[in-house]
């Protein structure tokens, strides 16, 4: 790592660790669309650092949290805060700026470019900002940036490889690679594992466990085994409403779990 390299990145960690309150929180959010709510009063609370898990079936509302948060949707009623701050009527950029991140779809991806020049893009695109660490012009720095960002998500040996000709699996890798672009504080995850191998599942895991220490994220997962190994912290959900929040061994041991979820025939 050079030194300008190291000293940015250490910058963003002090940035973060520097505030002591919470990274997200979620006051009574509710989300309908029409009569279907999907969020019911949901309450949630994520330190800076952690890493949350966020279970539950097929239309529990796990996506429409995420895209609460992030700005895509705004709530019915409810409030949101991102690092302290009441974000619940921002803009989407306006909570990038704040180290907000998500998983991107694959289709954001430039597929007629390299592993390299989309995470290059990617770092110079968050680099314009006005509270950005990095300046424009410092192609240099931007550049050992992308790839260390590369070899972070195991990719160092695709990173000449056009995005066109990458496996699906490595698509999804690079888009972890493309969420840490900036100083990101904060990532969601959108069911990572979903349409990977054993391998490659294995692989998810320890680049998701490797993230530095001050970077949290909540990850929606159905692979039950990926979301217990990553996370320190569970919630489950059902029906719009966050039922149940523990360590993944008290999750995993809770009967009320099981019957609703482990046991419900979830793929
Ligand atoms: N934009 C939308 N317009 C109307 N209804 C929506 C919209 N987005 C989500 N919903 C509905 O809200 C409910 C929750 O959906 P959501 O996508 O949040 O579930 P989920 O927990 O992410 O499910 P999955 O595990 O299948 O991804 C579902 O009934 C869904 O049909
Ligand atoms: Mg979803």
């Amino acid at each position: 790592m050079n030194a300008r390299v190291s000293q940015v990145m250490s910058q963003a960690a002090l940035s973060s660790t520097a505030f002591a309150g919470n990274a997200l929180e979620l006051r009574g959010v509710t989300k309908t669309f029409g009569a279907l709510a999907a969020l019911t009063d949901v309450t949630l609370t994520v330190k800076p650092g952690e890493r949350r898990a966020v279970l539950g079936s097929n239309g529990a509302g796990k996506t429409t949290l995420f895209n609460c948060v992030t700005g895509d949707f705004l709530p019915t009623s409810g409030a949101i805060r991102l690092f302290g701050e009441d974000v619940t009527r921002f803009p989407a950029h306006e909570r990038i700026r704040r180290g907000l991140r998500r998983t991107y779809q694959i289709s954001l991806l430039f597929t007629g470019l390299t592993v390299t020049e989309n995470v290059y893009l990617a770092c110079r695109g968050v680099s314009r900002g006005r509270f950005s660490l990095l300046r424009p012009g410092r192609s240099d720095v931007l550049m050992a940036r992308a790839r260390e960002l590369i070899d972070a998500v195991h990719m160092t040996a695709a990173r000449d490889t056009k995005v066109s000709e990458l496996s699906y699996g490595q698509q999804r890798q690079l888009e972890i690679a493309l969420a840490q672009a900036g100083a990101p504080r904060l990532i969601l995850f959108d069911e990572p594992a979903a349409g990977l191998s054993p391998a490659e599942r294995a692989d998810l895991v320890a680049i998701l466990t490797g993230l530095p220490s001050h970077i949290g994220f909540i990850i929606i997962e159905h692979d039950m085994d990926v979301a217990l190994r990553v996370a320190e912290t569970v919630s489950m959900m059902h029906n719009g409403r966050i039922f149940k929040e523990g360590t993944p061994r008290e999750i995993e041991s809770d009967a009320e779990v099981q019957e609703l979820y482990l046991g419900g025939g979830h793929g």
